[in-house]
């Protein structure tokens, strides 16, 4: 018999990704915001999500005017960047000077991309919908970017290198270790 312990309505979730968003307004500075609650919502035409406070994020208001936002995706070695830009805001510091991290141009939104993070997302707002708490920013795909030392030699990301991690209830933690893949269950059930 499992024991079951129930506690009321909660965001109970984990892992779930913590990534870089960045955003921009013409001739502004860029800003840099951690989100964790982020993801995919189709795949055809790739539409992605961020959910974002509009009370005391200096990059919402960003993203809702330029109508654009950039993912970037960290590895583990960025965890303590990822965290300081989640309890710091662009309203008070200038991001890009305080870490360090390199803005790149992107190819089709004004947010800069981040160089030190092995993958980019360049995304165009295609929907805001206000939820509560947050408002959810669904994203058109227009480019991904991979730096070329975490791709392997059939063009895939590389996660032995990129170490990516995923943020459980407050904690960053690892996902390293492979535990099987796409279909293996049934390839097993064959034997
Ligand atoms: C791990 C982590 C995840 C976060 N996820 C979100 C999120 O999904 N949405 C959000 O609005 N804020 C999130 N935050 C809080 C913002 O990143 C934080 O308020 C930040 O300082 C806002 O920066 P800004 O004022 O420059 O926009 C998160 C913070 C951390 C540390």
């Amino acid at each position: 018999m499992i024991n079951k312990i129930t506690k009321g309505p909660s965001t109970a979730l984990f892992p779930v990704p913590a990534v870089l968003v960045t955003a921009c307004l013409e001739g502004g500075e860029p800003d840099i915001i951690t989100i964790a609650w982020t993801g995919i919502m189709n795949s055809e035409p790739p539409v992605v999500y961020i959910s974002v406070r509009p009370v005391g994020r200096h990059s919402y208001r960003l993203i809702k005017e330029s109508g654009e936002f950039v993912i970037n995706i960290p590895a583990a070695g960025q965890a303590g960047v990822v965290d300081y830009c989640g309890t710091v805001s662009g309203g008070v510091v200038n991001k890009f000077k305080e870490t360090g991290l390199t803005p790149v141009p992107a190819s089709h939104v004004q947010a800069p991309l981040i160089a030190e993070c092995p993958v980019n997302v360049e995304c165009r707002v295609r929907q805001v919908i206000p939820l509560g708490s947050h408002d959810v920013f669904l994203g058109d795909v227009l480019a991904v970017h991979y730096n070329k030392d975490i791709l392997d030699e059939k063009g895939r990301p590389d996660f032995e290198l990129i170490e990516p991690y995923g943020y459980c209830s407050g904690e960053y933690r690892l996902v390293t270790k492979k535990i099987g893949h796409y279909g293996y269950s049934k390839k097993e059930k064959q034997r």
